[in-house]
């Protein structure tokens, strides 16, 4: 049994695992109850385990824990202490969510544009955050009412860019 820190939404923590592999999402979910974050396919094609890495968007079920020492895992519950970031904001007011069940991913790599490292050096456009979007598959089809939502966000005054 290995002990490995990392920094979770702000953080230090370490966890015990006998497997280096062992990917963050189960280190998120089960060592440390973070339940937020959700698997979905483990092949990283869904999209519903992503977090942030040193800002950047992440598919967890592909980051194993020893690569973690030193950076910094934002997941859906560190993104604001309230639902105030402005792509939760944005998310509840058109009200996208139908199951839910994708969401938190869908919003980690929005919320990665918007002072994270999703994209940059560039203003965040709506093509640019659709098309990260598309990566993601929900199965209740809300990829409309997410669009409404971006554009909320790529038009609204006050998100930080
Ligand atoms: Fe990680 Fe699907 S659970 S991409």
């Amino acid at each position: 049994m290995s002990g490995y820190a990392l920094t979770v939404n702000g953080r230090r923590r370490t966890v015990e695992s006998p497997d280096p592999d062992l990917p963050l999402l189960w280190v998120l979910r089960d060592l440390l109850g973070l339940t937020g974050t959700k698997y979905g396919c483990g092949v990283g094609i869904c999209g519903a385990c992503t977090v942030h890495v040193d800002g950047k968007a992440m598919r967890s079920c592909q980051v194993p824990v020893s690569s973690l020492a030193g950076h910094a895992v934002t997941t859906i519950e560190g993104l604001s202490k309230d639902g105030a970031h402005p792509c939760q904001r944005a998310w509840l007011e058109e009200d996208v969510a139908q199951c839910g069940y994708c969401q938190p991913g869908m919003i980690m790599t929005c919320a990665a544009f918007f002072g994270g490292a999703g994209a940059p050096g560039s203003r965040p456009t709506q093509e640019g955050i659709e098309a990260a979007l598309s990566e993601h598959v929900c199965r209740c089809g809300t990829y409309g009412r997410m669009r409404k939502a971006v554009a909320r966000l790529v038009g609204a005054p006050g998100i930080v860019r």
